[in-house]
């Protein structure tokens, strides 16, 4: 009996090994961890609960038949993040590269499925060089399979990606059709050709860093969400992350302890608009000082600056805020900002998180780069994913909201549930200076007159009170109170029942 059990551990001590000390060193002197350091520090201490630990490939080509590590290269099972239950896989880089076979991505879907099934989030830890060569085909299928149930768990619970290796060819749609992808600095890249491709192909010269590294995705492409110095720091801001998140569209987020009062005023805030209309302002600093304990988890945030997206808490409770940033841009909405926004309004919405939108925007930004490139279509994506939204909704007019993006910016025309306005905000179709210009064209030489059109187009619609009288501002207050009124406008808002009309689903313009 006591050999049968000892047979258990020497079954186990070579699976826990992965590709042995020969392979791991490297990994380790790339400041890399290995595939179950990852999964050790993902989830509570003690939490982890393996599955598949002794699967092995059925490859017999090109001489696999005698090298089959018990595993195949990932590492699957489910564990807790502070005592919530999560899904996770993470590819063994030194197990065959992480290569994906048909056996290693049927580890992945079995826990995709599972994740499916109780709803709880799946997260994802990437370190791989794909498609496992040898198995041809099977491996392409296999990929497949894992694609179906990305998209299928769309909507349905959370998926994270971490990318902390190479993540290339076709390997990189998985992480893409997930809700959030994280990744570190200088050891992960993600392209679906490499630079040997690219040079053959277009003779662009680009090392894999510039192709696909961090900073690229995080700053130019937006494929990105987030990147991390290191390992240890994406995993731990994964946790934060989901700390903020509900484990699937049928749970409400989690509620946490908050030592923040709820009515806490702000006076600071009553200043924070400048006297110049045209002095630009931090909007990061009305966030901080509304959430709970001043903690924002922001997403994207080295990628269309002028649009702030991310988490806080208010009474303990998950908020998605999205809000424009003077600061870049004068916060005005482009291509870049519109689809930021449009896709995690979209992400909240699915998952039943509030969101509140704080507005302070001139408008779309005018010139060709933006209609050649589909300003329209875009700007279009982030209407739709206000209106389409059925979540509650708070939005807060600190200053200018003029035109299409006014009614674009969670107005109560898209259903808004409160629409706030400091004394500060304009509403109105355009600034009185471009108004004046078009009404009274034929008095653009007189100078006198102009000024005097301007002061009294001023006078007349630099205020929310046009807006609030019509209905669609619902209160004018003091910018120090917003944290109360907010907290109670979704404190009220808790049991808000509002569907839409059937369809299969909607034709977002994509
Ligand atoms: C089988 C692989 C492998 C793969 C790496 N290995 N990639 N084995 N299939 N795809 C093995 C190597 O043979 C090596 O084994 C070990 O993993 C470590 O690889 P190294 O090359 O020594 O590591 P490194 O120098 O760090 O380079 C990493 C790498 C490189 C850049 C990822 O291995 C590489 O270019 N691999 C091939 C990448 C690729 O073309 N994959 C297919 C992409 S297309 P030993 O035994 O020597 O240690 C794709 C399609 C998906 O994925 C489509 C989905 C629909």
């Amino acid at each position: 009996m006591k050999d049968i059990l000892h047979e258990l551990e020497n079954r186990r001590a070579p699976a826990r090994h992965g590709g042995g000390h020969p392979r791991i060193d490297p990994q380790h002197a790339k400041g890399k961890l290995t595939a179950r350091e990852r999964v050790e520090l993902l989830l509570d201490e003690g939490s982890f609960e393996e599955f598949d630990m002794f699967v092995a490939h059925r490859c017999t080509d090109f001489g696999m038949a005698a090298e089959r590590p018990a595993g195949d290269g990932v590492v699957t099972g489910w564990g807790t993040v502070n005592g919530r239950q999560v899904y996770v896989f993470s590819q063994d880089f030194t197990v065959m590269g992480g290569s994906v076979s048909e056996t290693h991505a049927a580890k992945i879907c079995k826990i995709m499925d599972m994740a499916i099934q109780n709803g709880a989030p799946v997260i994802g830890l990437n370190d791989s060089g794909g498609a496992r060569i040898q198995e041809g085909v099977a491996s392409l299928a296999a990929y497949g399979e894992v694609f179906q149930r990305n998209i299928l768990a769309s909507g349905v619970i959370p998926q994270i990606s971490v990318i902390m290796g190479p993540c290339a060819g076709g390997a990189v749609y998985s992480p893409a059709m997930t809700d959030f992808i994280f990744m570190v600095r200088d050891s992960s890249y993600m392209f679906v050709t490499g630079p040997d491709v690219v040079k053959t192909v277009t003779n662009e010269v680009v090392t894999a860093e510039e192709l696909g590294g961090a900073s690229t995705h995080t700053r130019k492409s937006s494929v990105a969400d987030g990147a991390f110095e290191n390992d240890v720091e994406a995993l731990i801001e994964v946790r934060r992350l989901v700390d903020y998140l509900p484990l699937n569209n049928q749970a409400k987020p989690p509620v946490r302890p908050f030592f923040d009062d709820p009515g806490r005023l702000e006076p600071s805030l009553d200043t924070l608009v400048p006297d110049n209309p045209n002095t630009p302002y931090d909007m990061k600093e009305l966030i901080l000082k509304v959430g709970d304990e001043g903690d924002f988890y922001e997403i994207q945030a080295d990628f269309a600056k002028n649009i702030i997206t991310g988490f806080i808490r208010l009474e303990g409770r998950t908020v998605g805020v999205v809000a424009n940033q003077p600061m870049v841009l004068a916060g005005c909405l482009d291509i870049d900002a519109s689809r930021k926004a449009a896709r995690f309004v979209r992400f909240c919405d699915a998952f039943e998180i509030p969101i509140l939108t704080f507005v302070d925007v001139p408008g779309f930004l005018p010139g060709t780069g933006q209609e050649y490139n589909g300003i329209i279509k875009h700007g279009a994506k982030l209407l739709f994913a206000y209106g389409e939204a059925t979540v509650p909704k708070v939005t807060v007019l600190t200053r200018k909201t003029y035109g299409g993006a006014y009614v674009v910016m969670s107005s109560k025309h898209l259903r808004g549930d409160f629409n706030y306005a400091w004394p500060t905000a304009e509403v109105a179709v355009m600034g009185a200076k471009g108004a004046v210009e078009i009404l009274y064209r034929s008095e653009l030489g007189d100078a006198d007159k102009i000024g005097a059109r301007t002061k009294d187009y001023e006078d007349r619609f630099a205020n929310p009170f046009v807006a609030a009288e019509k209905g669609f501002i619902d209160e004018v207050i003091m910018p120090q109170s917003t944290r109360k009124r907010v907290c109670r406008a979704f404190a009220s808002l808790r049991n808000k029942k509002l569907t839409n009309p059937w369809k299969k689903h909607d034709n977002i313009p994509l």
